[in-house]
Parts: C-alpha cells; sequence; structure tokens
C-alpha cells in the first residue's frame, strides 16, 4: 500500500471510531446474540486475494459489532469498568506501528526506559516511596502470579534448582488470602503448584474485611504441621464489594513470621492518588509487593497492570535465564529476566500518552467524579425503601440489593430484577454474594460515563421494581 493509501485507510479508521463513539450509546450494552452466532456470519476459509478496508469494515460493522458487549459504553456498571480514553487510543495504534519488544535492553531502549518511568509515574501518583520498583505485566493475574513465584523462590531458596516434588526437608506451600479475594490468586496457586488444598481463605469480619487474628492462627497452625507459609495477599478493593482488608495489622504479623506480603489492589489502587482516600491504603507502603491495573480505574486501554517491588534480585530470581542467543552486553535492563513471558507490548506508551494528555490532575478528577457518582447512587438507595445497600462502599462501586414485597424471595426478586434491567440494553450490571445472599453490583469507572447514564440506572432499577411488584 502506498503511503496516501495508508492515510486514506487511517483516516476512515479514524473516522469509523468517531462515529462509533457518538453512535455507542445507542447500541444495546449486551449484545443480543447468541452462542455462535458471530461465528456463523464468518467464512470457514481465510481470503485468498487481498480485500479493501471498506469491505473489512463493513464487516467489523454488520457481523463483529453485533457480538460485542460494548465496555466503552456510558451504561457498562458491571465488573470493574475498563473504558478508555483519547490519549489511551492514539498511544496503541502508534504502539502498533513501533512494534517495540522490549525483551532486552537493546530490542527496545526507549522501551525499556519508558516503562521503567512510567512506573516510576505511577508509584509516585499513588504516593508509594521510591523503594519500590517495577514492571508493566499484562494482567494483574499475571503480575500476582509473578509475585508468588517470588515469595516461594524467598519461603524455599533452592526451589530454583531442585523444584519442589519428593523433597522432605520442605512442606508443602502455602497461601494466605481471605474469603473474599480474587480468583487469580488461587489460580496462582494452581501454577505454582501448591494445590488448592493448600490455599487458605481466612475468614473475614462484618465489613468483609480479613480477620488478622485469624490469618495469624493460620500460619502458625501450619508452621507447627511442617507446612511452608510463603504469601500473604491482603486486598485492597475487593472484586465483590471493593472491602479493604486491614493491610498494617496483616503487615506487621507479616514481618513477624517472615512471610511474604503481596497487596492485591488491582482495581481501587489508582485511588490512592487522592489525598482524601489514602486512609484505605494504610500499610500498603509495607509490602514487599503491591498490583495495581491502569487498565481498569485509570481507563487505561486494557491491557496494562503495574507490578511494583520492594527486592529486584528476589523479582530476578525465579525466572530468570539467559540463552545463548538473548545473551547482550549492555548494562541496561533487560525487562525479560521478570514475568514468564519473553516477548512484551510497548504498553508503557499509552501510560505516557495519558499522563501528557491528562495530567495528573484530570486522572484525579476523573476517579473523584465515579466516587461522587458511586455515593450520589448509594444515597439514593439509602432513601428508597424498596432498596437496601448490602457493604461499605469505599470506592466508586456500590453493592445493593432490592427488598421485595410481600414474602418473595429475595435472592429470585434480585436475579429477575437484574435480568430484566440488563435486557432492557441501556445498561451492564453485575451481581456477588455478600454473606451468601444475592447482591446487585454497579461500578462506575468509565471515562465515557456520566451522571446521566446512572440517572438511568436507577430509573431502570425502581421502574422494573414497580413493574415486578404489580406483578
Ligand atoms: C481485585 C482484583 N484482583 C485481580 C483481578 C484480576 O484482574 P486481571 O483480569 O487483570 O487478571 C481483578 C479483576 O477484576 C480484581 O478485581
Amino acid at each position: 500500500m502506498s503511503e496516501n493509501g495508508f492515510l486514506e485507510d487511517a483516516a476512515r479508521a479514524a473516522h469509523w471510531i468517531a462515529s462509533y463513539r457518538e453512535n455507542v450509546h445507542d447500541l444495546p450494552v449486551l449484545p443480543r446474540v447468541r452462542p455462535g452466532d458471530v461465528a456463523a456470519g464468518l467464512p470457514e476459509e481465510p481470503p485468498e486475494k487481498p480485500e479493501p478496508l471498506e469491505s473489512v469494515l463493513a464487516d467489523l460493522d454488520d457481523v463483529i459489532v453485533p457480538g460485542l458487549t460494548h465496555w466503552n459504553h456510558p451504561g457498562f456498571f458491571a465488573y470493574f469498568c475498563s473504558s478508555t480514553t483519547d490519549a489511551g487510543v492514539l498511544a496503541e495504534f502508534l504502539a502498533a506501528e513501533l512494534n517495540q519488544n522490549a525483551m532486552l535492553w537493546r530490542t527496545s531502549p526507549a522501551g525499556t526506559e519508558l516503562e521503567q518511568r512510567m512506573v516510576e509515574w505511577v508509584r509516585r501518583f499513588v504516593g508509594l516511596p521510591d523503594a519500590f520498583d517495577g514492571l508493566i505485566l499484562d494482567t494483574a493475574s499475571s503480575s500476582s502470579f509473578t509475585a508468588l513465584l517470588a515469595a516461594r523462590e524467598q519461603a524455599v531458596p533452592d526451589v530454583r534448582q531442585r523444584g519442589l516434588a519428593g523433597r522432605s526437608d520442605v512442606g508443602p506451600c502455602v497461601l494466605y488470602i481471605s474469603e473474599e479475594a480474587h480468583s487469580s490468586l488461587d489460580k496462582s496457586a494452581l501454577a505454582a503448584g501448591f494445590g488448592l488444598d493448600h490455599v487458605r481463605h481466612v475468614p473475614v469480619d462484618e465489613r468483609l474485611r480479613m480477620l488478622p487474628a485469624a490469618l495469624e492462627e493460620a500460619i502458625s497452625a501450619d508452621r507447627a504441621a511442617g507446612l511452608t507459609p510463603v504469601m500473604v495477599c491482603a486486598t485492597i478493593g475487593t472484586t465483590s464489594t471493593t472491602s479493604v482488608d486491614p493491610v498494617r495489622e496483616v503487615s506487621e504479623i507479616c514481618e513477624r513470621t517472615g512471610v511474604w506480603l503481596h497487596v492485591d489492589a488491582a482495581y481501587a489502587g489508582p485511588a490512592a492518588a487522592l489525598p482524601e482516600k489514602r486512609g484505605e491504603f494504610e500499610g500498603w507502603e509495607r509490602a514487599d509487593s503491591i498490583v495495581l491495573n491502569p487498565h481498569k480505574w485509570m481507563s487505561t486501554p486494557i491491557d496494562c497492570s503495574v507490578l511494583l517491588f520492594r527486592n529486584d534480585a528476589a523479582m530476578r530470581r525465579p525466572l530468570s535465564l539467559t540463552p545463548e542467543y538473548l545473551r547482550s552486553t549492555e548494562d541496561g535492563q533487560n525487562l525479560m529476566d521478570i514475568g514468564l513471558s519473553l516477548g512484551r507490548r510497548f504498553r508503557a506508551l499509552k501510560l505516557w500518552f495519558q499522563f501528557r494528555m491528562e495530567g495528573a490532575e484530570g486522572m484525579r478528577a476523573r476517579l473523584r467524579t465515579h466516587i461522587a457518582l458511586a455515593d450520589q447512587l448509594a444515597g439514593w438507595i439509602e432513601e428508597d425503601p424498596r432498596f437496601e445497600v448490602a457493604a461499605p462502599h469505599p470506592f466508586s462501586l456500590v453493592v445493593f440489593r432490592a427488598v421485595p414485597p410481600g414474602d418473595a424471595d429475595p435472592d429470585d426478586w434480585n436475579q429477575t430484577l437484574l435480568e430484566a434491567v440488563n435486557r432492557d440494553g441501556r445498561v451492564f450490571l453485575s451481581h456477588t454474594t455478600v454473606d451468601g445472599r444475592y447482591a446487585i453490583r454497579l461500578a462506575v469507572g468509565s471515562a465515557r460515563g456520566t451522571e446521566q447514564a446512572v440517572q438511568e440506572a436507577w430509573s431502570l432499577l425502581t421502574g422494573e421494581y414497580d413493574r415486578m411488584a404489580a406483578g
């Protein structure tokens, strides 16, 4: 393709994006397709001949868009919202062209050093001390897994060489998380060979926070039984309700017992940039490692997960391995030494664009808007006898449930209500259970979100409630 042809096609793609943005709020957030519908619209064989971009874009509209869940829709309130801003979209476009793979310093000096500086910017943004170093991985799942391997190496020093199988000198490795922790931690333990029998789900208090006394007891009991406590993961902003584990107390236990402390702040981490929210993060500066995901609440396009850690050498030990063909002589850092993947995307570019084009000020303002909208919604719920707030809401997620009329089963009622609201198409909310009872989650977090969308969600919930109550 000629340069002119590229410019025309790039303009076509940019126009497509602009028109998608303008019209996305008219599309149903959740697509109305059944499994197999999208695949049925795609030929089984790849095309033999090249096709012009126009026909590919036409199929994007006809075949793909009807099967998309619109994460950038202002009515997307499910899970933890992951949306994008101009800065992120433009940086991804450019990153594709630059096609950097910063596995070694020499394979991308700028990719390596920009990544290191962006990790530093994120660290400063959230107010963590200089002692933290870090890198960017794809997801919180990868970040926590990488931290777990470093923790295992610390607890079982020669595991890298000897492995774990058949050893009489090392008891089974154990991971400690709360009952509310994200399943990615259980998965990390699976992948690291701990076995699910060796993941302790420490009970929580009435505010869904890990009970430190129960944690300490579990660690002591395991040590006494010859097991090997490896890592505690405390969560700031759990997935289900955004509860906050008492990190300071947990860190003291970890220090006393010599167990690695990892903090999962995948969603809530960016809120540490707000002085009024710093209290929720008390003690996280004492962690050995921390994960936070710009691709959740910093509106960076997926994927972008920042893993911060104190001890660089400990992070390198589990997986650094340099075959001859990757040997290089420069002093620069080789990011391939930490984590499983060798090749790595140029994720730092989108963080750089975002910090430059929005400023830390703009990012803080967005977080505050989301928190204010969530507080406003919680206020409406508290004032309405048809609904109740089901858990504390320190950030931008509100968990609540309808109080059904008469003696209807509350779980069934709430599930039916949620399904009806989601069927409408203007919003998408998700659910959880709190103390074993069904509850609805509304997470404000879209960079494209507006007060109007939250109001719309509330009027759909109340309207649907009344319709159901009227039978
Ligand atoms: C608290 C928490 N930790 C970890 C994860 C996993 O994130 P990822 O999809 O980046 O692996 C999530 C996902 O929502 C989460 O809420």
